[in-house]
């Protein structure tokens, strides 16, 4: 199977990493800038270097706002029975059939996690699909983390405002959370350490466990204890839940902007 990678920037590359150690496919990437690539995959300036070729998939991980511009200069390389699978956030298969025709065409929603192998990836395939795209889309996915495919690209949407674009809301938390032990008087790298570790293994146990995470919250909250006194900071006046809709509201729209 040959597959072309248009972008290959911090998602694209990420990706393209777990590809190359896990699927018997051959990659071909469009590099313009030259940054160093992964071994294993075939370099390309452009569309001009790839005249006569023709690929199974073409992965498109530009930004969703380049998707109109830089796409139809590749539209020429899908092999007859090919299909499309675009990781841009918000811009929807419909947009993209406006741009390559009725062509099977896949969401993938990745997020950054994808570098360790713990992508949550949510699928969408759009009515062109046959069971063959939508096989090299899950391979596609589960090589990278995880897949589950959703019924409409609403859901896509609402799973990008949590999923796709959640890494970037732990790491501003994990910040914050920094910045407060610094404030306590820890060193920046003791800071750093206490907070990552404590941030890991608490998420680590919770994912592990059954129970609700508000359980496991009230299981280490003793009765006037040091953990419900910083609790009741956390809570006071429902502020963290009011930031933390307002946070995946404002990226489901953005989502919603981009389709
Ligand atoms: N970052 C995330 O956490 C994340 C999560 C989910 C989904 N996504 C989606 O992933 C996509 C890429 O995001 P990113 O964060 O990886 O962005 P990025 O690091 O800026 O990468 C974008 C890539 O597009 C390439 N590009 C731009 N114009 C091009 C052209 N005309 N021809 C070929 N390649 C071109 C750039 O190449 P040059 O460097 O050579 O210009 C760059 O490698 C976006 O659609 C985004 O919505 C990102």
């Amino acid at each position: 199977m040959d597959i072309l990678l248009v972008g290959c920037g911090k998602m694209g590359g990420a990706m393209l990493r777990r590809w190359l150690d896990a699927m018997p496919a051959r990659f071909t990437t469009v590099n313009r800038s030259g940054r160093a690539l992964p071994p294993g995959t075939e370099h390309v300036s452009g569309a001009d270097a790839l005249d006569g070729r023709r690929f199974d998939a073409i992965i498109i991980a530009v930004k969703p706002q380049q998707i109109p511009d830089v796409l139809p200069d590749y539209t020429e390389f899908l092999a007859e029975g090919g299909c499309y699978v675009s990781i841009a956030a918000g811009f929807s298969a419909a947009s993209i059939s406006k741009v390559v025709g009725d062509k099977p065409v896949i969401r993938i929603m990745p997020n950054l996690p994808a570098l360790i192998g713990r992508s949550v990836n949510g699928l969408y395939a759009n009515s062109a699909c046959g069971p063959a795209h939508r096989d090299l889309a899950d391979q596609l996915a589960k090589t990278t983390g995880t897949a589950v495919w959703l019924d409409s690209e609403d859901e896509l949407d609402r799973l990008t405002a949590v999923a796709g674009s959640g890494p970037g809301y732990v790491f501003e938390i994990a910040r914050s959370y920094i910045a407060a032990a610094e404030d306590l008087g820890f060193s920046r790298e003791t800071a750093r350490a206490l907070v990552l570790e404590t941030i890991g293994g608490a998420i680590e146990m919770a994912a592990r466990s059954e129970d609700d995470v508000a359980e496991l919250r009230n299981s280490v909250m003793s009765k006037k204890g040091t953990t419900e006194a910083g609790i009741n900071a956390l809570r006071r006046d429902g502020l963290l839940d009011a930031l933390l809709k307002d946070t995946t509201r404002a990226a489901y729209d953005r989502a919603v902007e981009l389709r």
